[in-house]
């Protein structure tokens, strides 16, 4: 037997109930906000990643599924999705017909990282980016927008975490002061952190080793050394989160694991998803687009994990997908003709179905039973003769024989109250 590969998992029939109701919704909520789908590969020039993720992130280092292609040129498969759509903004130059514009995209994403529950290696992220605004209603309207579809889709009890991660005015001197900080504390270390505290010492503060945690306890806050104009951002961002009874903690030391962010940063969390407790995240990007070879606009946005929305979805609020009608037949002319009957109602856009088999009644009336199909008819030889057709609404449980020329019209009235 050849199995799947570890990480990547397969979405069953029986699963994408969920997974339907999901992007269907997103589409909803997110077209109301004025965003418009994009589509990009899953595989980009490695090169790509490196500059806007950032050679020292976890993601860069050892995540990323690289390899060469038979002409030697070095491709990944995206581990995210905002570094491909901003080199899609920039080819295309998307800038110069809007200066602002909202995207967002669906897809998987890969990430060689240890598979446990909520982490996999082949993913699926819901995005949003608005590019080109640097009003913090952006960063304000973004989090509206998630909070809204979180709520559409009845899930209520994530926690929204901000921060700011200040500008290339200000990010500086905060970041020698945390080296010098660091610094007195290396003994505390694990070795990851001593490694890379110099490159990078943002990372050390989210850090998951408990000793770092402790050594860092005290660690000098971020929001202690923002400059005038980003502090101001962040305040009102706080502010008008506020006036739209958006609840909020702010964490100061939260940090993303791409080197991309300037200002604000956010994640919802939640309880209910054990270690991996981030359901969505984001921030902005202000010097991501020029980095990249673009103009000097500015950008923030979000992924949301869609295999951890899903492990937080209550099945109950997921609309449940029942055949209209399932049509039982017995004998062979009553199967003929019912076939007929199956494909003109399913030619309507009816959800019809029937076994093609020849089994028992009650092995069809099972299949009917399994399916919950609302209306079950039935057609025998008996039937046939006499030009009728048994017609059975299994919610009211009333049964009732019709004439067949009077099929489509009954039908049309009792499906239409459903
Ligand atoms: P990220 O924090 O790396 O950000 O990922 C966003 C979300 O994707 C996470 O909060 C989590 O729900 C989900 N996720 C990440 N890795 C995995 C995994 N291995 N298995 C399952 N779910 C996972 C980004 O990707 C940024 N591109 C977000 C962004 C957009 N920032 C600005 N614009």
């Amino acid at each position: 037997m050849i199995t799947g590969i570890k990480g990547m998992n397969d979405i069953l029939p029986t699963e994408m109930e969920a997974w339907h109701f999901l992007e269907n919704q997103v589409r909803e909520v997110f077209h109301s906000f004025g965003f418009k789908e994009i589509r990009v590969p899953a595989l980009e020039k490695t090169e790509l990643f490196c500059r806007s993720i950032g050679d020292d992130t976890d993601i860069v280092e050892k995540e990323m599924y690289t390899f060469l292609d038979k002409s030697g040129h070095s491709l990944t498969l995206r581990p995210e999705g905002t570094a491909s759509v901003m080199r899609s903004y920039i080819e295309h130059k998307l800038y110069a017909q809007n200066q602002v514009e909202r995207l967002y995209y669906v897809g998987p994403m890969f990430r060689y990282e240890r598979p446990q529950k909520g982490r996999y290696r082949q993913f699926h992220q819901i995005g949003a980016e608005i590019i080109g605004e640097n009003s913090p209603l952006a960063d304000v309207q973004l989090l509206n927008m998630l909070c809204r579809y979180f709520e559409r889709i009845g899930i209520t009890d994530a926690t929204l975490q901000l921060n700011s991660l200040g500008c290339p005015d200000c990010r500086p001197g905060y970041r020698q002061t945390l080296i010098d900080f660091i610094s007195s504390r290396l003994d505390g270390l694990c070795t990851d952190c001593r490694r890379r505290y110099q490159h990078n010492p943002l990372r050390v503060l989210d850090c998951k080793v408990e000793e770092c945690r402790r050594a860092c306890q005290d660690a000098p806050s971020v929001l202690d050394h923002l400059c005038a104009d980003c502090s101001g951002h962040f305040a009102t961002v706080r502010r008008l989160l506020t006036e739209l009874a958006i609840p909020f903690e702010v964490n100061n030391r939260m940090v993303r694991g791409l080197d991309y962010y300037t200002r604000t940063t956010f994640e919802m969390v939640s309880g209910r998803l054990g270690a991996q407790n981030a359901v969505a995240a984001g921030g902005r990007y202000d010097g991501l687009v020029a980095s990249l070879g673009g103009p000097a606009v500015s950008g923030i946005g979000f992924a949301i994990g869609m295999e951890r929305l899903i492990l937080m979805l209550d099945e109950s609020t997921l609309p449940v997908s029942r055949p209209d009608l399932f049509l039982v037949t017995l004998g062979e002319k009553a199967l003929d003709r019912g076939f007929s009957l199956l494909s003109r109602m399913q030619r309507e856009g009816l959800h019809a179905e029937m076994d093609f088999s020849g089994k028992s009644l009650k092995a069809q009336m099972r299949r009917a039973d399994k399916l919950q199909a609302r209306v079950v008819l039935i057609l025998g030889e008996d039937e046939l003769t006499r030009n009728q057709i048994q017609i059975r609404d299994m919610d009211r449980g009333s049964q009732d024989t019709i004439d067949l020329d009077q099929l489509f019209p009954i039908l049309g009235e009792r499906l239409s109250d459903i």
